[in-house]
């Protein structure tokens, strides 16, 4: 049967909106034909073809879905909210990276859960009740509260290989999302830096060292368990006073001056023209008023963020990413430098802190800037 010009590209739109992801041909031709009568398979092959690229876009031969642009393709098919240049996804970072764009981030900054179970649900219900599960509270020397911490000693070798594969999954995931060139910066810790690196330099992206946080942390420097009298003069692990990004990059495409003219990436900003990015940070703790904005138990501070979030636009154009976005320290930092972002986070309430938070954080002024 003939139909009017437009009936059946409109039934394979109304058919796609509402299947919400990709369709093969004969689904599409079934979906159409209960829309609008018989239709053969060869007119919707037509239709799709001469829409695409446009209205549809072929994921694989003989599979199509429709072609999502601006926020709705960026949100897909989880809640978006707005503070300043950041936009905030709630949702499964994984889930929201499969539906994403090639090409769409030009630099990643983010910091991933470790155990793998400090953000699992039951974990983070035994965080908001404070007690039990893989948080522990440090000591305290000085009568002050501290903040929890998670506790990676306790990870096993199957807890260590599953954290390999998760971050070896991250990696694949942001690899077809982020343009040659991009740098990807993850935040890690001594004990298991060489972990993420192996993992995320075996799906495609290229170990390029590590930027050090220098930082007093609360890791380490305890005398043993139950015997501290006995051995007053022992530490069994020295006190941490530096925290390890590990840092990639996306293959360049060509030399650095084409990526760069080209994508905008394959390097770093300097502070100044007469002064390079260094890998060594001075920091310090996150302060209370920070914490207050945000009382997220890992919120970074916003005078190591900002330094770390500019360098890694090196035209200082493009868009940043935290696929594990918290309380948003990161999407707050590049609200404060002036450049776009994107975060996403799964926990409904660290969402909420999120939305909260992000230009409070971001509005604050630094000592030193
Ligand atoms: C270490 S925290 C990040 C804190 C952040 N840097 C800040 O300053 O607020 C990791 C965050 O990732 C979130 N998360 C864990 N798994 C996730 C996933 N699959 N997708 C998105 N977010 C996830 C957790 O709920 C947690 O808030």
């Amino acid at each position: 049967m003939a139909y009017a010009a437009g009936i059946v590209r409109d039934a394979i739109i109304d058919f796609l909106t509402q299947h919400q992801r990709e369709a093969s041909t004969s689904e599409i031709t079934h979906a159409v034909s209960r829309l609008i009568g018989p239709v053969a398979s060869s007119s919707v092959r037509s239709y799709l073809n001469l829409n695409t690229p446009g209205l549809f876009t072929r994921v694989a031969r003989g599979h199509y879905r429709l072609t999502l642009t601006g926020e709705t393709a960026l949100s897909g098919d989880f809640a978006l909210a707005h503070a300043g240049d950041a936009r905030l996804i709630h949702a499964d970072c994984f889930d929201w990276l499969a539906q994403q764009q090639e090409n769409r981030f030009q630099a990643v900054v983010t910091d991933p859960p470790y155990s793998l179970l400090e953000y699992s649900p039951t974990h983070t219900a035994k965080l908001r009740a404070g007690k039990g599960g893989i948080w522990r509270l440090p000591p305290s020397f000085d009568g002050r509260q501290r903040a929890p911490l998670p506790r990676f000693t306790v990870l096993n070798a199957a807890d260590r290989e599953n954290l390999w594969l998760f971050f070896a999954r991250l990696a694949h995931s942001l690899h077809r999302v982020i343009v040659p060139g991009a740098n990807v910066v993850v935040a890690s810790n001594p004990l298991l830096c060489h972990l993420v690196a192996s993992a995320m330099s075996s799906s495609g992206l290229e170990l390029r060292g590590y930027l050090v946080r220098q930082v007093m942390t609360m890791r380490g420097g305890d005398r043993p368990k139950n015997a501290h009298n006995e051995f007053n003069m022992v530490s069994v692990m020295p006190r941490s006073q530096w925290e390890p990004w590990v840092l990639l990059r996306k293959p360049l495409e060509g030399r650095a001056q084409d990526n760069l003219r080209r994508w905008h990436t394959g390097g770093f900003r300097r502070p100044a023209t007469d002064k390079p990015f260094g890998d060594l940070i001075r920091s310090h703790p996150t302060p209370a008023g920070e914490k207050r904005i945000a009382p997220h138990p890992s919120l970074k501070p916003q005078g190591f963020m900002r330094q770390l979030v500019r360098a890694v636009l090196p035209l200082a154009q493009g868009e940043v990413l935290d696929p594990f976005m918290g309380a948003g320290s990161t999407l707050a930092a590049a609200n404060a430098v002036g450049y776009r972002s994107v975060g996403v986070e799964i926990d409904a309430d660290f969402y909420q802190m999120a939305k909260q938070s992000v230009q409070r954080l971001s509005a604050l002024k630094l000592k030193n800037e």
